[in-house]
């Protein structure tokens, strides 16, 4: 047995505490700050009430409300400028997995030169970034957790990621009140996405006891309350429960990484604008039955972590294929798309080809799936999903 363990910096969770933003600015004495966000955080006043926190700290905020779902390099270059030319000395994200990934790579934009796409890859970063406090208002990316950031480069709709230890957040402030403002189809696709997390973590090649353990009381609590989250959002327990989950599934992807779901899930975001949760949730039930039988230990185990129920008196390959279908169940209860032609957005059969070549290209969580995984393997699981 081999493993190492990565952290993010200091995390604190629990109702109220986005407002501990205000002594992290005065505790790390920054005097000009730059608040990454999206529209519907300006529109909702939550941005400006982070914003009115930071102010008490004693700096001056500028508020960078442009990101999109799908962020891209372009709109994180244009707020890197707005933080290099007001010589912002603390980066704040706010909002889902987009708005904390550009807040991440504005960061390390601010002390290293040129466009983002230049640092796309693994350890291309040269200098540390300033600190950066993370506060999620969804459960789902883990970002708050990892050294990631995916950005989308619009010349050719390839995603990549800015992978490098200088983008884990110095601090997460994980506040489940911030959550009860998500509507039901994102509470259940950003549930989904750290279900995908906690999942291909849980049956990486890289997975560690450390991240076994994450990932299991992850996915306890997904199961338990994705549904009673999405369809009774003002309740808080469920709201809390689930926020842990996308905290621990966090960490669980930062030390084991994740698999095929998510290779095969990029080409939708990347060439047909589908949103990350969405197209996990979509794959993730036929990239568990291509697996299960890889790996039907972790399978088995899992379809028990997430339906409650014992497979003690099944066979280890009946519990183990059980798992897609108790997955499956949950995307039909979230009514979130089950097919990639319920997603309406043009994706045809002879698009599979080349989705299929950037999947492959996705190489990291390819390399981690139980289940080595071939081109025709990928057209073959886009035509299962397909209708
Ligand atoms: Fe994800």
């Amino acid at each position: 047995m081999q493993f190492g363990m990565h952290m993010a910096g200091k995390v604190f969770f629990g109702k109220g505490q986005s407002a501990k933003v205000k002594d992290l600015t005065e505790g790390l004495g920054a005097k000009r700050v730059v608040l990454v966000t999206d529209k519907t955080m300006q529109e909702l006043g939550i941005a400006e009430r982070i914003a009115s926190y930071v102010r008490q700290g004693g700096a001056l905020v500028w508020i960078f409300d442009e990101v999109e779902p799908e962020p891209s390099v372009e709109t994180t270059d244009k707020a890197a400028e707005l933080a290099r030319e007001n010589r912002c000395d603390l980066v704040v994200g706010l909002g889902g997995g987009s708005s904390m990934d550009v807040a991440k790579a504005v960061s390390v934009l601010v002390t290293n030169e040129g466009s983002a796409a230049k640092y796309q890859g693994l350890g291309l970063v040269k200098n540390p970034g300033v600190p950066k406090i993370m506060i999620p208002t969804t459960a789902g990316t883990g970002s708050e957790v990892t050294f990631t950031a995916v950005l989308i480069r619009k010349s050719d709709g390839v995603k990549g990621g800015i992978n490098d230890d200088k983008l884990y957040p110095d601090y997460s402030l994980l506040d489940p009140e911030l959550t009860v403002t998500m509507p039901p189809s994102v509470t259940a696709s950003t549930g989904m996405d750290a279900l995908a997390h906690a999942l291909e973590a849980y049956t990486s090649r890289q997975a560690s006891p450390f991240s076994d353990m994450f990932a299991e009381e992850a996915m306890v609590r997904i199961g338990r309350w994705i549904r009673v989250a999405t369809w009774n959002g003002d309740n808080m327990e469920a709201r809390e429960e689930m926020m842990l989950a996308a905290f621990f599934g966090g960490v669980a992807l930062a030390n084991a990484g994740v698999g095929a779901c998510h290779a095969l899930a990029y080409p939708l975001g990347g060439m047909f604008g589908v949103p990350h949760g969405v197209a996990n949730a979509l794959l993730l039930p036929y990239v568990v039955r291509f697996n299960s039988i890889a790996f039907p230990e972790k399978y088995a185990r899992a379809a028990e972590l997430l339906s409650g129920v014992s497979y003690e008196d099944w066979s280890l390959y009946e519990a183990a294929g059980s798992c897609s279908e108790v997955i499956e169940e949950m995307v039909l209860d979230l009514e979130l798309p089950d097919t990639l032609d319920k997603l309406q957005v043009g994706i045809k059969e002879e698009h599979f080809e080349e989705m299929a070549k950037k999947a492959m290209g996705v190489s990291r969580p390819m390399e981690n799936n139980p289940r080595k995984m071939t081109i025709d393997d990928c057209v073959r699981i886009y035509e299962e999903a397909m209708e």
